[in-house]
């Protein structure tokens, strides 16, 4: 409360919404919210779940679920002023243990993104030195990440230059850095994506195939085999993918919250971010579908990993000299949008720390460095040293990084975002979160949604969600 009339002077001063660190916030929420789910694990769904079906439910959604709990997030941080553990015991000091729980997600997550982000490294390295067609090999890839020595240093490499950017600080570091990232990422997308349906090519079977047929083929509903349980497989995954895409319940847009200025129009950020996040996704599905179907028809779009490190550098290559640019431009741009989401994740653990210790940022950072470092390194060593198989509760089979991101993605996070609805929609009540969206003087538009998902319709989902998640539902079916 006694930060609300703190900042209830300042609340009224419409000075700064136009400039750039008036959206401070907005720009560094958008970099986090835009990363390799938009890029690779939003168009492998589409093309999955039934192309334009995917799309109508994912926009439902976004729309309802996804806008409900970024306005939660960025609210409470705002709000509190605090990262997510003393976030919510400002709420309730019993409810502690969540805050406590969502700290935990970003923390294991880290251990696995830049790993990835390392991964994308190799490719530029690739794409530069002129090998793109190594890359397009069958088996490039597997070499790669079984190798003990090169997925580590990138992933080392990654990591450096992450904390680097969180050591600088929240304007001078992250904001600087995304505000310029994030405007370069659009651009490369947009012009990626209007070449991608100038394609056209003959395979040897003499089928022409065309990037428009391939537009249709992500942009058309396919109703063919639909049954009720194929709808519910659909719905959750664009639901999970919802989670991840908009980096909600993990404490991240909690954080970034926190930064935001009490004269901001918080209702404008969400739409703000809710827009460019899905926009983004929905432009790298016009970037990649149409040219994965041009070179090789509704075959080349395999699952997760494989569609971004094995498919897309074959569709480069076959794409002749131009893919050599297109090629580049796309993990230069998928390095940049993982950068700044792994910044994101850094700086929510940076921001605990500092408060649970009462320590500086660059201690903090420091010391998070040196751990993160060792434990990137063992986890880009689980495919070779360290490596595991382990049956996961959704029946696929996980090496280290896929356990990390199963525990965080797929179990924590539905877990803490029903706590955290029944919590504001019962215990708090939504008004806490109304009077936050409306100190700026601002219209809290949708407001009367918000007040029915977050008591009815979002802890019933969550709720479905995490037996799913569990692997209960299955066992229940
Ligand atoms: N939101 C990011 C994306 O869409 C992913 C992310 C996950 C970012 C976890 C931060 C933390 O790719």
């Amino acid at each position: 409360m006694a930060s609300m009339e703190n900042r209830a002077g300042s609340g009224k001063k419409k000075s700064k919404t136009g400039s750039f660190s008036g959206q401070l916030g907005f720009v560094m929420a958008a970099g986090s919210a835009v990363g390799v789910g938009n890029l690779w694990r939003f168009p492998y769904l589409a093309a999955k779940d039934g192309g334009g079906l995917f799309l109508i439910i994912y926009l439902c959604l976004v729309l309802t679920f996804g806008f409900t709990l970024l306005t939660s997030d960025i609210a409470i941080g705002r709000k509190t002023g605090k990262s997510s553990i003393y976030a919510y015991a400002a709420m309730r000091p019993r409810w502690k243990f969540l805050g406590i729980i969502t700290f935990f997600v970003p923390v294991l997550i880290m251990t696995y993104y830049a790993v990835i982000g390392g991964w994308i490294s190799r490719y530029i390295v690739v794409c530069f030195t002129g090998a793109g067609n190594a890359a397009a090999e069958d088996g490039f890839f597997s070499f790669f990440i079984t190798s003990p020595v090169s997925p580590v240093f990138f992933a080392l490499l990654f990591m450096a230059v992450t904390s680097v950017i969180v050591y600088k600080g929240v304007e001078g570091g992250i904001e600087s850095v995304s505000k310029w990232m994030m405007p370069i990422l659009l651009v490369l997308i947009v012009a990626i994506a209007v070449f991608s349906l100038t394609l056209r090519h003959t395979d040897e079977n003499g089928v022409t195939r065309t990037g428009l047929q391939g537009l249709l083929v992500y942009l058309t509903p396919d109703l063919s085999g639909l049954t009720v349980g194929r709808f519910l497989q659909i719905l959750l995954d664009a639901m999970s993918q919802l989670f991840f895409s908009l980096s909600v319940s993990m404490g991240i847009m909690i954080t970034y919250g926190s930064y935001v200025k009490p004269d901001v129009n918080l209702s404008r950020s969400v739409n703000q971010i809710e827009i460019f996040d899905t926009g983004v996704a929905l432009l790298a599905g016009m970037m990649i579908i149409p040219s994965i179907y041009v070179f090789s028809g509704t075959d080349g779009m395999s699952a997760g990993t494989s569609l971004m490190f094995v498919s897309l550098p074959k569709v480069f290559y076959a794409m002749g000299t131009p893919g050599i640019f297109v090629g580049a431009t796309f993990f230069i741009m998928a390095a940049f949008a993982t950068l700044t989401s792994c910044i994101s994740v850094l700086e929510a653990i940076v921001a605990n720390c500092m408060e649970l210790f009462h320590a500086s940022r660059k201690k903090v950072t420091v010391i998070l460095t040196v751990i993160y470092m060792a434990a990137s390194a063992v986890i880009a060593l689980g495919y070779s040293i360290f490596y595991v198989e382990v049956k996961l509760p959704n029946g696929s089979v996980g090496q280290l990084l896929d356990i990390m991101d199963y525990i965080s993605n797929s179990f924590m996070m539905p877990f803490i975002s029903l706590l955290s609805t029944i919590l504001i929609g019962w215990v708090v009540g939504p008004k806490w979160i109304i009077d936050e969206m409306e100190s700026s003087g601002d219209r809290f538009t949708r407001k009367k949604l918000y007040i029915v998902m977050i008591k009815y319709v979002a802890p019933a989902m969550m709720f479905v969600l995490f037996l799913q998640s569990t692997g209960l539902l299955n066992a229940l079916a």
